[in-house]
């Protein structure tokens, strides 16, 4: 067998209630260096609380989250801050600020994280690698409200990427758009991935998406990573709950 990479991230048996909601018990998620990880989940399972969770944005109640080695419930302030340069996320509908240039959206998470780009004087080149990145490189000084839907989202990619992180969780990256500019993400996703070698969390309830980008999946299902596994074996499942997913 192939020796595995090691895990960027490592979720045990984590746990999460709202009240006397519960939402995830006893999750367990391993993303491994360099792999695009999906996951499918009904909406309304727990998989953006998942998410919170892992950027310290949300608290758990049990179980243990570890990101590059280090355990997101005991980190400080500033350490998580630091943790959070490695880790970009584009959130479900990620806005831009509509009253901020392209260019003023992008500088704005170099200028929250400071530290590690103090090195850059002038940002200019940092904001034209991570429009071109996506696709854009003329953008750079229109506004939000001159951007097609799809563009929008390229330029909240794009914010993404300035920071370099080396995680990237997507939430829902292409919900609300239509299949062909749906398509043009998961292609910028792909191609992210492969120029920087990323590790990837993809939650995508895109069956479309999750066939093309899915080195692996995990179903969360009940609270649970119910079956994980490739697209391929997922897919032929018979258990219907498995299923479901596929139709
Ligand atoms: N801040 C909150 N307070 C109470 N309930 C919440 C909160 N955030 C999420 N939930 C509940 O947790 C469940 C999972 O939500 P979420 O992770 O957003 O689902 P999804 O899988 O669609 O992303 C939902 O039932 C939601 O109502
Ligand atoms: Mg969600």
């Amino acid at each position: 067998m192939n020796k595995l990479p090691p895990p960027v991230i490592d979720i045990r048996k984590l746990c999460k209630s709202y009240g006397s909601h519960t939402v995830l018990d006893g999750f367990n998620l391993t993303l491994y260096e360099g792999e695009n990880l999906v996951v499918m989940g009904k909406s309304g399972s727990g998989k953006s609380v998942m998410i919170k969770c892992i950027v310290g944005l949300e608290d758990y109640d049990a179980g243990t989250i570890t990101v590059m080695g280090k355990e997101v419930s005991k980190l400080e302030h500033d350490a998580l801050d630091a943790l959070r340069t490695d880790i970009g996320f584009l959130f479900q509908g990620s806005a831009l600020y509509d009253s901020m240039s392209v260019r003023e959206n992008l500088e704005f998470p170099l200028r929250r994280h400071r530290e590690k780009f103090r090195d850059a004087k002038d940002t200019t080149p940092l904001v034209m690698e991570a429009l071109e990145n996506v696709g854009l490189p003329d953008v750079i000084d229109l506004m939000p409200e001159e951007l097609s839907g799809g563009m929008k989202r390229r330029v909240a990619l794009a914010r993404t990427l300035i920071l370099q992180p080396k995680i990237i969780l997507y939430d829902e990256p292409t919900t609300g758009l239509d299949p062909i500019t749906a398509k043009e993400i998961i292609g910028l996703i792909e191609s992210v991935q492969e120029k920087y070698r990323t590790s990837s969390i993809i939650i995508t309830h895109d069956v479309d998406c999750a066939r093309v980008i899915a080195d692996r999946m995990i179903l969360l299902i009940d609270g649970v990573n119910y079956a994980e596994g490739t697209f391929t074996e997922l897919s032929a499942s018979e258990d219907p709950k498995i299923q479901a997913f596929f139709k």
